[in-house]
């Protein structure tokens, strides 16, 4: 069934593990994270950025869509259709509108006071309607769609306990050297601000950039209270290589069933290699 993030993280951060966003890019990605977590018994978030959801037609498209595969794949597990990046308190309000059930309004880049008035803003929205809701301090570098870093800003703890307690948010994601897209060698994460804010806010946390993170860097960061990992680059990157491949061994093929089936379970496997690494498998 459809529902907010709000009951599903806070179960993830009692348990030690945490659930992953995959976002959504069409219908492919959409069947395969949903197949991925029915198979797995996992809880799943699916992350809509706003240009994913343009180039899909529209936020009403994505709900109807994923509300149609719910249907059609029998899905038992929680979903949570979640805006990525949620650029202002217009766009958020369009998505829960439109269905969604959880929003990220991403007013980091705003001074302090602006992104707390803001985000305050959605969140009175949002739990009027029983939506969720991420803010995000700091800038996780890199870029994805429309969200473009210059550098890496660490999120200050100070502010984090202020932000949450000011705001009444669900979860807040606070950029701890985290990129978008893949890392130009190891990631360096502020673990030891993690804990802090972890310890401080009380909330679970989201870490951002979740492709290409090692895994002793995911369970630390879970152990500080990480409860949602997202990850986009890292199914793009395996579903565009097993069209390359297919491709190329038949350069007769025209069906796109043909080469994005075989991109589908590409997506699939790498999803429920996720979901094991997060320990959120067997958890819904
Ligand atoms: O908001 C989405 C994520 O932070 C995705 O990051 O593409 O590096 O996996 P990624
Ligand atoms: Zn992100």
């Amino acid at each position: 069934p459809l529902v907010s993030m709000t009951e599903m993280l806070n179960k993830a951060k009692d348990g030690g593990y945490a659930v992953g966003q995959f976002n959504l890019n069409n219908l492919e990605f959409t069947q395969a994270i949903l197949q991925a977590a029915q198979e797995e018994k996992s809880p799943v978030i699916l992350g809509v950025s706003e240009g994913a959801g343009r180039y899909m037609g529209g936020f009403k498209t994505v709900v109807k869509m994923v509300e149609g595969l719910l249907e059609d794949y029998n899905i038992t597990v929680p979903v949570a259709i979640h805006l990525d990046h949620g650029s202002s308190y217009d766009k958020c309000k369009e998505a829960i509108d439109a269905g969604f059930t959880s929003v990220m309004i991403d007013a980091s880049h705003h001074p302090f006071e602006e992104n707390i008035e803001t985000t305050s803003q959605v969140v009175e929205y949002a739990h009027s309607k029983g939506v969720s809701v991420e803010a995000e301090l700091g800038t996780v570098g890199g870029q994805e769609d429309d969200v473009i870093a210059d550098g890496v800003i660490y999120a200050d703890p100070k502010e984090c306990q202020e932000l949450v307690e000011r705001t009444g948010i669900d979860t807040l994601a606070p950029a701890l050297g985290s990129v978008h897209g893949p890392y130009k060698g190891e990631p360096n994460l502020g673990f030891k601000e993690m804990e802090e804010i972890g310890a401080a806010t009380g909330v679970p946390l989201v870490l951002h950039g979740g492709t290409g993170i090692p895994t002793k860097d995911i369970q630390k960061a879970i152990s500080y209270g990480t409860a949602k990992i997202n990850v986009n680059t890292e199914n793009q990157i395996a579903s565009a290589k097993k069209v390359r491949e297919v491709l190329a061994a038949d350069s007769e093929m025209y069906d796109p069933r043909k080469y994005m089936g075989p991109a589908r379970e590409a997506i699939k496997t790498t999803v429920i290699g996720k979901m094991r690494e997060f320990g959120s498998s067997g958890k819904a």
